[in-house]
């Protein structure tokens, strides 16, 4: 029996991955440029990291793979980073250090959503969180690190949306307003935001079946409920925005799909036509409870998550990642039978980071040839019973067109010296 795999998840392989490691190696970069740690947190955790009381986001309640062990420990697949990061934040008592403390990760998380372009049961983000103080330069300064990073990469259709959520206060004032309102239209709401009428009715506001129906549209906006403090938090975050010149758009439906945020949360969306219907690039906000909810001291913390691979879709949209042929510097043509003379010279290469490919076949010098030609090598180093015999090889440069007999002590010098003409 032929295996497949699971649906809504996919091999990476070939150009796909190395499209991946580029964007990890830019992370990274960027990582170390904003001054933030790399982190990595176990893909299985318990279920309560994930799950707290009374949540209604579609993520918890609906698209977690959970199992239990031993008919005692309930397991669960991370469906998104933060919540892994702020156990580890709390477990390692990370709070004693010198606060923020700034965590950069990249790894698969897992949601049983129902997959389409954009949208797979096992993907992979790309996250940063920023944990122990409560500032908008703070805020704007983590709207910064995703923008900049998704410029850098040559993204150009994309546009920034953000919205305050407000403080406690402000919520649970919005919140009343939202369900006083919305008792009116019970009958016209779908199962789901029925049930969210009681639990938590700001998430109708993003219900993928409600959201554009005419009341739902006009529904109180959360902008009429926020608290003096976090109007003036609001404020400062646009104003901060607009001096690093990050162009946003206020977007007052914006609540995101998970119950932890507070205050600011964002989104990126392309603009790109091709990328399909699941446009949102990057995710976050501001979690004010959450640190406390995982038991720890009363801090708050920032975010936001990458789709890698929805960033990859319009990377490739935009024309950024095209076909490439991956590069090899030297193909040694083996004419030896039994013998190891090619790969002791390969081995040479290679120590000496030059990419190489060998021979093992017994091939026709022809054959070998076109191998070379096919991988576009600059260097076809030849390799044959005389060569063996005076320790030498046949070195051919692709780019010159000459041919010289290297002794093998020599190679590396000379290989250096043609590489270096290059940049005379
Ligand atoms: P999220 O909005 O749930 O936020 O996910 C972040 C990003 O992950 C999305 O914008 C999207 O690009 C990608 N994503 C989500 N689900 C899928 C899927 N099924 N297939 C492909 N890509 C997907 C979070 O996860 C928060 N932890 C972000 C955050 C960090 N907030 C504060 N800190």
């Amino acid at each position: 029996m032929a295996y497949q795999t699971i649906k809504g998840m996919y091999d990476v392989y070939g150009e796909e991955y190395r499209y991946f490691e580029k964007i990890d190696t830019l992370f990274k970069h960027f990582a170390e440029l904003y001054g933030y740690e790399m982190i990595k947190t176990p893909i299985l955790e318990y279920t309560g990291v994930f799950k707290k009381d009374n949540d209604t986001s579609d993520m918890v309640t609906k698209e977690m793979y959970t199992f239990t062990l031993n008919n005692k420990d309930y397991l669960t697949l991370r469906p998104e980073g933060t919540a892994g990061v702020i156990r580890s934040f709390v477990q390692n008592k990370m709070y004693g250090n010198e606060l923020p403390v700034k965590l950069a990760y990249i790894g698969e998380m897992f949601r049983h959503e129902r997959p389409q372009k954009g949208r797979q049961r096992q993907f992979n983000q790309l996250g940063i969180e920023n944990i122990g103080n409560k500032d908008p330069l703070i805020d704007a300064e983590v709207i910064a690190f995703g923008y900049f990073f998704l410029k850098t990469l040559g993204i150009k259709d994309i546009k920034v949306l953000l919205n305050s959520l407000g403080d406690y206060d402000s919520r649970l004032n919005y919140k009343k307003a939202l369900s006083d309102y919305f008792k009116d239209y019970e009958a016209e709401l779908c199962g789901d935001c029925k049930d969210r009428l009681f639990k938590n009715p700001l998430r109708i506001l993003d219900c993928k079946i409600d959201r554009e129906k005419e009341f739902v549209r006009n529904a109180p906006k959360m902008s009429d409920y926020l608290s003096e403090d976090s109007l003036h938090y609001f404020d400062k975050v646009q104003m901060y925005l607009k001096a690093l010149d990050i162009p946003f758009m206020i977007d007052d439906r914006l609540v995101r799909g998970l119950d932890y945020y507070t205050d600011t949360v964002f989104e990126v969306v392309s603009t790109n036509e091709e990328s399909g219907a699941q446009s949102t690039i990057f995710g976050g906000g501001r979690y004010d409870n959450l640190v406390k909810e995982m038991g720890g001291p009363e801090l708050s913390g920032i975010g936001f998550a990458i789709g890698e691979e929805r960033l990859l879709i319009l990377a490739k949209a935009e024309g950024i990642f095209t076909k490439e042929e991956k590069s090899l510097d030297a193909y040694v043509v083996n004419l030896l039978r039994d013998d190891p003379y090619a790969l002791e010279v390969l081995s040479i290469l290679r120590a000496n980071s030059y990419s190489g490919e060998m021979d093992y076949y017994n091939r026709s010098l022809k054959a070998q040839f076109k191998s070379a030609d096919r991988r576009k090598v600059r260097f076809t180093i030849i390799v044959g019973e005389d060569e063996k015999k005076t320790q030498s090889v046949n070195v051919k440069d692709a780019k010159t067109k000459m041919q010289d007999n290297v002794r093998l002590d020599d190679l590396i010098d000379y290989l250096d010296e043609k590489m270096g003409e290059e940049y005379e």
